[in-house]
């Protein structure tokens, strides 16, 4: 099993394990990370599970879709690094990664 790290809002760092083939989006919820709204369920159309990726794990995640970029632009807080969590499926070449949740918009 490979390890999710998740920091939430208040900063706190949250490890839990992870499935591949799971999104992040999944992963989260399934580990009670509360912060993560997902309102669409995961068909990309809400923001509401906005995650920063860290610097160091960006290039492995990869860029967002068109789609997922136009809906990341709704966003005051994009950086870099954003995703949409539920737009990343984990994979063991992810063990270890580092999210942040974003502020809420
Ligand atoms: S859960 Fe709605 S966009 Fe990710």
């Amino acid at each position: 099993m490979s390890t999710l790290i998740v920091e939430n809002r208040a900063g706190q760092q949250i490890s839990m394990q992870a499935r591949a083939s799971l999104t992040l989006m999944d992963i989260m919820r399934d580990n009670g990370v509360e912060e993560i709204l997902a309102l669409c369920g995961g068909t990309c159309s809400c923001a509401t599970c906005h995650i920063i990726i860290a610097d160091e794990f960006a290039d492995r995640v990869g860029p967002a879709s068109e789609d997922e970029s136009d809906l990341l632009d709704c966003s005051e807080h994009r950086g870099p690094t954003s995703r949409l969590a539920c737009q990343v499926i984990f994979s063991d070449e992810l063990d270890g990664i580092r999210v942040r949740i974003a502020p809420e918009d």
